[in-house]
């Protein structure tokens, strides 16, 4: 096949783009090399010298228009990720990006008929908090329940768990299913559903077969270590290796099922080629519930470095308390998270290390959020 990559430049891209080329496709990047996840606004050197790269926007009709010609299929992973109040900014990049790929492709009848598959990185973050019970069994709600957001006065009082609306009881996590209703409540989950309801209803409008991945927490190596926000790992071992502690959000009891890079890559791969993903959403995660603080002590032991995270009581403004993926939908088609999170850390540490420049920028992450009044308390 001959795939654009967008976002090929970042991490989960990259090694799509490795994985692609070990498979003999011909792949093109599209990527603005966009800062602070680029920090120079160079191609990185983890970039396979010989792929072709165009340096443009997604929301630039013809910086698509050059991606697109010869190609036969999209890889769309470009987007505007944070925690950051820039909210505006979530929805043009992820959304009104990709409206824009459907929107010339309808308009181009040549364009139109050229590609044969597209799939998109949509997120984990559609669902928000995702499913919960209430297992209060005099409840009148006892049972299934998709709680929305927790308020800033909840969250002051350091009462971290989402509660029952009817019983007050605090609920217990489940793993989430594609057919589970999204919630998100944060800029960048529902920037991340906006561009999954474009996709996959204009792919199904007009024809264009379409994919939409939500991916987990996502780990490994290339993941940018100058945003203020991408990754519980990369801000763990910048301070590990730098022999500081992590310091932990909330009170570390959050769940989450990390996936390692290597295997969404694969997923990535499997939905480009495998025409039974067509038309739909998958889940894509690690398959194992683990707290931040568990996931500490993982990092912790996969580099050999004792851990003891500080818990000052701090939390971000939009944060999901727990969410775990279902991923039995995928694991159907045949693909299994194969990679182990201490994997993932150990070549997290490894290729952070051999970078020019690696030092810990945790403190000016902190502080940029906490500016914008996203990290609080
Ligand atoms: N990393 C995760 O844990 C995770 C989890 C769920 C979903 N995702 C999704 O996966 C995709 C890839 O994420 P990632 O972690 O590799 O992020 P990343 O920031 O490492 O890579 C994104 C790439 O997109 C480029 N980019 C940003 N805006 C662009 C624009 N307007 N035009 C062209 N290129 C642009 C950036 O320069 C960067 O190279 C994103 O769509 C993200 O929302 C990531």
């Amino acid at each position: 096949m001959n795939v654009l990559v967008t976002g090929g430049a970042g991490f989960i891209g990259s090694h799509t783009v490795n994985l692609l080329l070990e498979r003999g496709h011909r792949v093109r990047i599209l990527d603005n090399l966009l800062s602070p996840v680029h920090r120079e606004r160079t191609w990185p050197a983890y970039v396979p010298e010989g792929v072709e790269r165009i340096l443009g926007s997604v929301d630039d009709p013809q910086a698509w228009k050059a991606g697109l010609v010869g190609m036969d299929s999209v890889l769309h992973l470009a987007a505007y990720q944070d925690y950051l109040p820039t909210f505006s900014r979530f929805f043009h990049t992820n959304a009104a990006g990709t409206a824009l790929l459907y929107e010339l492709l309808v308009a181009d009848d040549s364009l139109a008929k050229q590609i044969k598959k597209i799939v998109v990185a949509t997120s984990q973050a559609v669902y928000g908090e995702g499913r919960y019970h209430c297992t209060n069994e005099s409840c009148p709600q006892h049972g299934v329940q998709f709680p929305g957001q927790r308020s800033l006065a909840q969250l002051e009082a350091h009462d971290w768990e989402p509660k029952c609306t009817a019983c007050d009881t605090a609920l217990v996590p489940q793993t989430t299913l594609e057919t589970d209703p999204p919630r998100p409540h944060n800029q960048y989950g529902i920037s991340k559903l906006a561009q999954e309801l474009v996709c996959l209803n204009l792919g199904e409008r007009y024809g264009f077969p379409t994919t939409a991945m939500r991916y987990s927490i996502t780990q490994g190596p290339h993941q940018s270590f100058t945003n203020p926000y991408s990754g519980a790992l990369r801000i763990f071992i910048q301070r590990l290796l730098h022999g500081r502690q992590p310091v932990v959000y909330e009170d570390g009891g959050q769940l989450r099922d990390y996936v390692a890079v290597w295997d969404v890559a694969r997923a990535n791969v499997l939905a480009l080629e495998d025409s039974r993903t067509d038309f739909q959403a998958f889940n894509v995660g690690g398959g194992k519930a683990l707290t931040v603080l568990e996931y500490a002590q993982l990092v912790g032991r996969a580099l050999n470095l004792p851990v003891q995270p500080a818990l000052p009581g701090r939390f971000r403004l939009g944060d999901t308390r727990h969410i775990l993926s279902d991923i039995s939908k995928l694991r159907a088609l045949g693909w299994e998270p194969r990679h182990s999170l201490e994997e993932a850390a150990q070549a997290y540490a490894a290729w952070a290390q051999q970078q020019p420049g690696f030092r810990d920028y945790s403190d000016e992450g902190m502080a940029t959020m906490a500016q914008q009044g996203v990290v609080r308390g």
